[in-house]
């Protein structure tokens, strides 16, 4: 985000503080809850989107140095993410060739050579089939290159390896243009010189969409968040723009208000609000004031999903305790709140099948979740 830009969405949010209205959209919508609640309707978004769209795999900092490897499910799959001697990443489905075995068990580590641990065939971390034990007796004439492991569309970008989800799709990965506009402020966050410092994993009772949705609007924070953040944010005062498919909301502290007795030069963005990205399909950014909430979903089924809550931090923050320390208790504060949302959303769920309530409302200044829905049901119809 440029400068220009930023003092921008700043004025804007002071501007509807001041005439004490929050952000509208034209008209209210509905949201069928067929969306979040069918095992039909999940399994078309798997094959639609979380198998066909660029997908945050890890960030760059967990795949560090020659021959360094991660294992891991990647929307269902089982994925090899591997460095090689020359800084390049492959992604590979981590099954193995001969009769489907796991092949690598460990789920991080540096390797250059994987060996399946059913019979021993080996793979380099190019993917080429290396060595089949007693292959001239039991496999003559093996057509070695028709059994490398099986690729999957891989970039490294912007501090995070994406991959496309399906061994099928032979395309490559253009991260600048699936990202468009939005790649600049991705410029502006300088993931790729951040490290995670904190992380976590929950599962949650509830459709991933849901979850999002709990996310990108500040109506609930002053009943849902009561006990936590909401003395610290106005209320019912967000914003959010879209760049294609992604989006950035702008979650403003009660601070923004008081940058009027500040000369403009000194404003910031961070200071004074929580910038949210939703990257479609299933990446989020919670940007604060010194670092970067991450938060990545993979949808289990159509109500289940589980979340990996990482703290990034810049590099050149000090690794002493004390840093740990502040990095812990600024997770756990994000933890707790976004527990309030995910409690709410596994409430949300159960209640899909008293099939009381056909859909779902969304007021004019909830306008953002229309749109993240509007962008799925796209993507789902192509
Ligand atoms: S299944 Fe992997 S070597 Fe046999
Ligand atoms: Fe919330």
């Amino acid at each position: 985000m440029d400068r220009t830009e930023e003092l921008g969405l700043i004025k804007e949010i002071i501007g509807l503080a001041e005439q004490k209205s929050a952000y509208l959209d034209d008209t209210i919508a509905h949201s069928p809850i067929s969306r979040y609640s069918s095992a039909e309707r999940f399994e078309r978004e798997r094959a639609t989107i979380f198998r066909r769209k660029p997908i945050v795999a890890a960030h760059s900092s967990e795949l560090e140095g020659a021959r360094a490897f991660l294992a891991r499910d990647v929307m269902g799959l089982p994925v090899l993410l591997v460095r090689d001697d020359d800084g390049e990443v492959s992604a590979f489905l981590n099954v193995c060739r001969h009769r489907g075995a796991k092949l690598e068990r460990e789920s991080s580590g540096c390797k250059r050579v994987f060996t399946c641990p059913y019979h021993g065939w080996s793979w380099t971390n190019k993917g080429e089939l290396r060595a089949v034990p007693q292959e001239a007796q039991g496999f003559p004439d093996l057509p070695r290159a028709e059994r490398g492991l099986r690729r999957l569309p891989v970039a490294e970008a912007h501090g995070f390896i994406w991959v496309v989800a399906n061994p099928d799709d032979g395309s490559s990965l253009d991260i600048d243009a699936w990202l468009g506009e939005i790649a600049s402020d991705m410029d502006w966050l300088d993931l790729a010189n951040h490290k995670i410092a904190v992380e976590e994993t929950v599962e949650i009772a509830a459709n991933w969409k849901v979850l999002v949705e709990g996310g990108i609007e500040a109506y609930h924070f002053r009943v849902a968040h009561a006990a936590t953040i909401a003395p610290h944010f106005p209320d019912n005062l967000s914003t959010y723009r879209m760049f294609g498919p992604h989006m950035r909301s702008i979650l403003p502290r009660s601070s923004m208000m008081e940058l009027d007795e500040k000369p403009e030069t000194e404003w910031e963005i961070r200071q004074d609000a929580n910038v949210l990205y939703t990257l479609m399909p299933t990446t989020q950014m919670l940007v604060q004031q010194d670092h970067i909430v991450w938060i990545n979903s993979e949808p289990l089924s159509e109500g289940r999903t589980a979340l990996r809550l990482a703290t990034l931090v810049p590099n050149d923050s000090p690794d002493t305790p004390e840093m740990q320390k502040h990095w812990q208790k600024n997770h756990q504060i994000t933890h707790v709140t976004l527990m309030e949302d995910f409690v709410l959303g596994e409430e949300i769920q159960a209640g899909f099948a008293s099939r009381g309530n056909p859909s779902h409302l969304f007021g004019r200044f909830e306008g953002a979740l229309n749109r993240f829905n509007l962008v799925v049901e796209e993507m789902l119809t192509g």
